[in-house]
């Protein structure tokens, strides 16, 4: 059974003290469990002040974004072989980053492959427009972002990573629409669809898809229970302390739910 993962993206939100309280908050309030990983994605500034708080039992990193060469004269980036002993994880290609600084399908490509040379699992974004959507092209579109990101892969290596569906329509920074279960159920299983021509039945079996887009304590049971949903990659609500553990406990529920069954 695949782990569930709940990722906390706090986007470009709290200094160096406000990150230490919150995770000194969300440690109180959330148990070790075995099937969950939390993940918890601050600003670059305070991954490594984080490092030393976290429980580690508990809670993982990741990094918001890196830039794709290892290193040299690029004023102001950071790169995947900086971050290697830091996080675990590294959320490539979210939407705010194609649509505010201009990412391209083959910067992703790189970015991509950058951090899986350099042991950091990929959460990798796709998602379409609410305008891609009405003109029918949501299947295009999630075919070119998935495609292209993993195409200098192993299958070893798409079997490891992670992919956030995450409608750009349905996160709060654009408009913020709730996205039907069957919406989300239909495009993960079209993002696994693809991966299974690509690379085989036991690789997309095997790659974790998460869901994104408004996660909040109130409806995170009813998303993480769709078909084929491992987890959730959520925005606003992680920043704060009773909602994202309202999350967790969702997952714990259905968790537990469902190895009952099983
Ligand atoms: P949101 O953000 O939960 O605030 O919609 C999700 C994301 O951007 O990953």
């Amino acid at each position: 059974m695949r782990k569930t993962l709940l990722v906390a993206n706090w986007k470009m939100h709290l200094n160096t003290s406000q990150a230490s309280m919150l995770v000194h908050r969300l440690q109180e309030r959330t148990r070790i469990q075995r099937g969950i990983e939390i993940v918890l994605a601050p600003s670059l500034l305070t991954l490594q002040p984080l490092s030393m708080q976290i429980d580690r039992r508990k809670f993982r990193l990741a990094a918001q974004n890196a830039f794709y060469k290892d290193e040299g004269a690029f004023t102001g980036e950071v790169s995947f072989s900086m971050l290697r002993d830091l996080v675990h994880y590294v959320i490539v290609g979210h939407s705010e980053r194609r649509i505010y600084f201009g990412e391209t399908l083959e910067m992703i490509r790189d970015k991509v492959a950058a951090a899986v040379r350099n042991e950091i699992t990929p959460i990798l974004c796709v998602g379409e427009t609410q305008q891609e959507r009405k003109e029918g092209h949501t299947r295009q579109v999630l075919h070119d972002q998935v495609t292209t990101a993993l195409s200098n892969l192993t299958s070893n290596e798409v079997a490891d990573m992670v992919i956030a569906y995450e409608p750009v329509w349905a996160i709060s920074t654009f408009g913020g629409e709730l996205a039907k279960p069957a919406q989300i159920a239909e495009a993960i299983a079209f993002i696994r669809h693809q991966i299974e021509q690509l690379y085989g039945a036991k690789v997309a079996a095997a790659v974790r898809v998460l869901y994104g887009g408004s996660v909040d304590e109130t409806i995170a049971g009813g998303y993480l229970a769709v078909e084929g949903c491992d987890g959730a990659l959520v925005g606003g609500a992680s920043l704060n302390p009773y909602k994202f553990a309202g999350i967790i406990d969702a997952a714990y529920r259905l968790r537990h739910e469902t190895e009952q069954e099983g």
